[in-house]
């Protein structure tokens, strides 16, 4: 590609919109009937390649013609539509005039009017010096004067892989306890639908999918893959046609929602991403990470703290002479911010109270929570504080004050999940209520940090009284991200970590506005093993908050040394969540050490480039490099031994074959062709969850 080639170029005369990024190219050509086709998305090409006289739309077979860029619902197009409205007259769907193009900074506007009624889109594509990421939202515009347009469906992109041989589908499934497992299946030909029903991202599903052709490897082959920015309900539907084509449709909200459009209103979707890579599934991951660091993540060059969280290791049973107990063993260690959990506040001292009133639990903090937030401090530690701001207990007075707050419908028994309901964040009241409540919070108490927390999805999500209830799935959002923004704003140097009992909120729109999130409740380090791979699919090393906790694992009751613990924590942004009180003076004297030593290598963690590396016999690797390429850290687990038998060598591709590297604990040298194609000798420690880090730096 020329280097004065425009990112983003329009010729009206064949009606051809071409993006330019670094390593591919897009294209989109108007066909006859007026609707954005799909033309390419792969590796770079030049316009001239991409100028078919014939119309995209030109086919007289269904499957044959382009695929739409947002599908309407109508002509012969029978896969899932992308947009479905109803106007007044009962008439189905929209017909498009293109109405022109506006392109502006790396952006570009295609503008679609209805041939008949007053309804216009916009279809918007922006692309960013440096990256392949293409984003791509829609706006829809009601550009009458009366009466209301609905809605039923309006995603924020439909994306076109190119024909391949085979179609093979990467998702993230999971549940609580078991978020982000990778799952690589062979594409059906049919319609699949990924989504979330539930209010919000969801751990059983997330808005992230890949295609290949079957062959692509960590390190090789192409790979098309999309992420959604929107932290409530979801839809995705992949669409493999028996002629061998497969495209996929998505946005916000899932079946069966409606939205109201009133006149002269604007709905805008959130962005929906795409990255064509040709370096495999660690390719795309480090262009996802180089993205997620560049436009999404609100400071990522801030270095995240080692964390202490005292939920498991003291649950409800909070007070400020044992929280200080454990801030000064924490502050020992190397820790740098000390969070307070559940149990704070209101009649809090289970799950069946208290949520909704954010004021100081008097038994337990009778002064209030300046004493342990000073303390804390006095520590050389910044303190943090845990709140679930969108929920709330039946029992509570927040709710015997405002019953009408919560999420619900009158005439429905209201299901209760961990004894809780939530709040309609969508009403401006309850919004500014909550907005308030934590600018009050943070103020007083000198709170450096929110864990914001929401433990169940929405259930009789109604509105009652308002003409246009379904609003309520998105607006709760947005009011949910605008709270965030104003608090970050307000507040410099305030941080926030995102959680929805573990991973369940965890995407690019959350992370836009908060600095990490709480990966999984499960600290279980060979269960994390899988947890962490997954998240690493999408999301960079410095957003996964990975907790060293007790042995055993409360929860799945497996004894691992703590060494193992560290190096899994290790590999994102390490925090500490055991009962330190109950940690031998061995054991605290190790975890010093496997924090300082964490300190040392947290740059190439958080800020350099990830390669997931797997070993013979269930040994995995996690290497970060510096982006210079000098320094090298590699964290290497084997949580089950096999005959007794070290490891095969693990080779190491990103390193340099012409460069040589010293390890600097042994400090051995070695050739950097010999770490590429042969390995590096791991040297485990025998038995069940070896584990060993591996720091290297290349010589002159
Ligand atoms: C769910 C979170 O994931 C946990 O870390 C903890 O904060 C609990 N909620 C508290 O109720």
């Amino acid at each position: 590609m020329p280097a004065d080639t425009p990112a983003v170029a329009f010729d009206p005369a064949l009606g051809l919109a071409v993006l330019h990024t670094p390593n591919s190219t897009y294209a989109v050509r108007i066909g006859a009937d007026g609707s954005p086709r799909h033309l390419h998305w792969g590796p770079a090409l030049d316009a001239a390649s991409l100028t078919d006289p014939r119309s995209p739309a030109d086919s007289s077979f269904e499957d044959e013609a382009a695929a739409d860029e947002l599908a309407p619902q109508t002509g012969a197009r029978f896969g899932p539509a992308g947009l479905r409205v109803r106007f007044a007259d009962g008439t189905v769907g929209a017909q498009w005039h293109f109405d022109g193009h506006r392109i502006d900074d790396g952006e570009l506007r295609l503008r679609l009017v209805d041939r008949r009624y007053p309804l216009a889109a916009d279809l918007c594509y922006r692309v960013r010096p440096g990256s392949d990421v293409i984003e791509r939202w829609t706006e829809l515009t009601h550009t009458g004067e009366t009466g209301h347009i609905v809605i039923d469906r309006l995603d924020s992109a439909s994306w076109t892989a190119p024909p391949l041989s085979d179609y093979r589908l990467s998702h993230l499934v999971g549940g609580w306890f078991s978020e982000f497992q990778l799952q690589r299946d062979r594409l059906p030909v049919a319609e699949t639908v990924l989504t979330s029903r539930r209010g919000i991202t969801g751990h059983h599903a997330s808005p992230w999918l890949a295609l290949d052709d079957g062959t692509a490897t960590e390190e090789h082959g192409e790979v098309w893959s999309t992420a959604l920015a929107w932290s409530g309900s979801w839809r995705i539907t992949v669409h493999r046609n028996p002629v061998g084509r497969a495209t996929w449709t998505g946005g916000f909200g899932h079946e069966g929602l409606s939205w109201n459009l009133r006149p002269g209103e604007t709905l805008q979707t959130p962005v929906f991403a795409g990255l064509y890579t040709p370096d495999g599934f660690g390719g795309a991951s480090r262009a996802w990470h180089a993205h997620v660091r560049s436009q999404v993540l609100p400071e990522p060059d801030r270095d995240q703290p080692v964390l202490y969280n005292s939920w498991e290791a003291t649950g409800f049973d909070v007070d400020t002479a044992g929280q200080l107990r454990l801030a000064e063993l924490a502050a020992r260690l190397g820790v740098e911010l000390f969070v307070l959990d559940d149990g704070w506040f209101g009649a809090r001292t289970d799950d069946r109270a208290g949520l909704g009133d954010w004021t100081p639990r008097p038994a337990a903090f009778p002064e209030g929570l300046r004493p342990l937030a000073d303390g804390v401090h006095r520590l050389g530690m910044a303190f943090g504080l845990w709140v679930e701001p969108e929920m709330v207990n039946a029992d509570s007075d927040l709710f015997r004050a405002h019953p009408d707050w919560a999420v619900h419908t009158p005439t429905r028994d209201a299901t209760e999940l961990r004894n809780q309901l939530v709040l309609n964040l969508a009403r401006p009241e309850v919004e500014a209520w909550v907005h308030r409540t934590l600018d009050r919070l943070v103020a007083e108490n000198d709170v450096d940090w929110l864990k914001w927390d929401a433990n169940r999805p929405f259930t009789e999500a109604g509105w009652p009284g308002h003409p246009d209830p379904d609003r309520l799935w998105i607006d709760h959002t947005r009011a949910v991200h605008r709270i965030m923004d104003r608090l970050r704003t307000d507040h410099p140097g305030l941080r926030i970590e995102a959680c929805a009992g573990g991973g369940g909120r965890v995407d690019l729109a959350i992370l836009a506005r908060t600095d990490q999130a709480w990966t999984s409740d499960n600290t279980d380090p060979v269960d994390r093993i899988s947890i962490q791979h997954g998240f690493s699919q999408l999301f960079p090393a410095q957003a996964m908050a990975a907790w060293v906790t007790d042995s055993p694992n409360g929860i799945t009751g497996r004894t691992t040394p703590l060494r193992f613990r560290f190096h899994v924590a290790m590999a994102g942004a390490l925090g500490l969540g055991g009962d330190l009180t109950h940690w031998t003076p061995e054991e605290l004297t190790e975890a010093a050490e496997l924090v300082a030593r964490y300190k040392e290598i947290r740059p190439l963690v958080q800020h350099g480039e990830q390669h997931r590396l797997t070993g013979a016999g269930g040994t995995t690797a996690v290497h970060y490099a510096a982006a210079d390429g000098t320094e090298h850290a590699l964290l290497a687990w084997r949580p089950a031994t096999r005959f007794g038998h070290q490891p095969a060598p693990l080779r190491l591709p990103a390193l340099d074959g012409q460069a040589r590297y010293r390890d600097l604990d042994t400090g051995e040298e070695y050739g950097g062709a010999l770490l590429r194609h042969r390995g590096i000798e791991l040297r485990l420690p025998v038995g069940d969850h070896a584990s060993r880090l591996i720091r290297l730096r290349r010589l002159g």
